[in-house]
């Protein structure tokens, strides 16, 4: 089942991408193969998103709690960022704006200066928004926004009335951008664990059974289907 042409144009989708562990273990293998795999359908999937035309796409990749995790599963997934993305990605070719979500202040010295160079020279991209949530919690976002907030009160720039839903969501690291239109889980998994927040306010939930390094374009057209016959109401009738 192919997608008909322009059905996902200009949506703005968030990917939770789970399952990697899971997907190791059935094979016998270890964790981290589970991770590489997923690393490569990352990368397949950001260039289907640019052939879909998405405003934008979201691709949760490490969560502030996954810092959790034995040191030597943080530390392949680190590599692995690395390579698939803050190296490896063709920014000259592709035409995604890039923004990485997450605070990046306790990464490697070297990605980071990647990271920054990446946002800045595709600042001017206008295909697909690839935002990329790294070290990211929708609470830490939250709360960095609101000391940014707090910080402007307490400078005489703004004035606590004068903060509304707007001057929130401006600054969140995806201040500027649309809320996402729905956020899909493979894995089999009913939850958000941390995810956009504030953002996903009245997104769709798409969950489906399939495990992440299994996800294929098909998957996608899927689960774009599947929200395209929901009803979106936003408390309306
Ligand atoms: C998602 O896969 C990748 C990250 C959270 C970094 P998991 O590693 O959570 O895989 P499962 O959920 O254990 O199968
Ligand atoms: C969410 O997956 C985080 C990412 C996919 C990066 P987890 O596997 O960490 O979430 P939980 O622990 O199942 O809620
Ligand atoms: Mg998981």
């Amino acid at each position: 089942m192919a997608l008909e042409p322009g059905r996902a144009k200009g949506l703005s989708i968030g990917i939770i991408m789970d399952g990697n562990g899971r997907w190791a273990k059935k094979r016998g293998l270890p964790r981290t193969a589970g991770h590489t795999k997923g690393a490569e359908v990352f990368r397949d999937i950001i260039r289907y998103c640019n052939e879909l035309e998405l405003a934008s796409v979201t691709f949760y990749a490490f969560s502030t709690e996954n810092w959790s995790r034995p040191a030597e599963e943080v530390n392949g997934i680190m590599k692995l960022f690395g390579e698939y993305l803050v190296m490896a990605y063709d920014y000259q070719k592709e035409n995604n704006r890039v923004v990485f979500l997450g605070d990046r202040s306790v990464l490697l010295p070297k990605y980071q200066e990647q990271m920054n160079d990446i946002e800045q020279k595709t600042r001017g991209n206008t295909g697909t928004i690839l935002n990329v949530a790294v070290n990211y919690g929708g609470r830490q976002e939250l709360v960095r926004g609101i000391r940014i907030l707090a910080q402007r009160v307490l400078d005489g720039q703004l004035r606590p009335e004068e903060i509304d839903a707007d001057a929130v969501s401006g600054v969140l690291y995806t201040a500027g951008q649309r809320d996402p239109d729905f956020i899909l889980r493979p894995s089999g998994e009913h939850r958000l664990s941390n995810f956009m927040l504030w953002q996903a306010s009245y997104a769709e939930f798409v969950d489906m059974d399939v495990l992440w390094p299994d996800f294929t374009r098909d998957d996608l057209d899927r689960a774009i289907e599947e929200y395209n016959t929901r009803s979106r109401r936003f408390g309306g009738l």
